[in-house]
């Protein structure tokens, strides 16, 4: 593959394409144990998740189906305003389910908290987090993955879903931005 532009923007690699395609069976194997049986509903967080969720669903071969939900907190900045909104709803009924949340990063935690307490108050069974990246240095609320791939430093990572104003998701990696191009811009 040809390197790109977006690579000049890159400090470091964090997880190649090969570490992040085992972690995630790895996640999936688990998922496996904990949800065959139960018909789970995988339920993505876009937009950062949407790589995550293609390769979780197929790393974990249970009966079960998917559902989008579509939040931002981050507005284009690099740090959580705190107030979650809801850009796209869910789009059938959860009431009785069991809820494999699907996540790229658990950061400051309010998006998490926030969409926990949204989907027991819809009538969920359970709610159970997966999240690609942790990183818990930065929590401001009460919140925590139930799987977790991998912890993370307090650096801006990018990549496999996750971006900086919306770029840089196509990354096949996971690395640290380059400081220089977030502090370019006023947030
Ligand atoms: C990112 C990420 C998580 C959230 C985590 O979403 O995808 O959903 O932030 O951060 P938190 O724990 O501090 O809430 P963002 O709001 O940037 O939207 P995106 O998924 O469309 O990139």
């Amino acid at each position: 593959m040809a390197n790109s532009m977006m690579d000049q923007d890159i400090l470091k690699v964090l997880y190649t394409p090969e570490q992040i395609r085992a972690r995630v069976q790895e996640l999936g194997d688990a998922l496996y144990e904990a949800f065959q049986g139960r018909n789970p509903l995988f339920l993505g967080v876009l937009k950062g998740s949407f790589i995550f969720m293609a390769d979780i669903i197929r790393a974990c071969q249970v009966k079960s189906d998917l559902e989008f939900i579509a939040v931002s907190s981050y507005q284009n900045g690099t740090k959580s305003s705190g107030v979650v909104q809801i850009l796209h709803d869910l789009q059938q009924d959860i009431t009785g389910r069991e809820i494999v949340v699907i996540e790229d990063i658990l950061d400051s935690g309010n998006t998490l908290f926030f969409l926990k307490n949204y989907f027991m108050t819809k009538g969920a069974k359970s709610v159970t987090i997966v999240t690609l990246l942790d990183k818990p240095s930065r929590r401001a609320k009460a919140i925590t993955a139930d799987y977790a791939g991998f912890v993370v430093p307090d650096e801006f990572v990018v990549g496999y879903g996750l971006d900086y104003a919306q770029q840089y998701r196509n990354l096949p990696y996971i690395g640290v931005l380059k400081p220089e191009v977030y502090t370019k811009r006023a947030d």
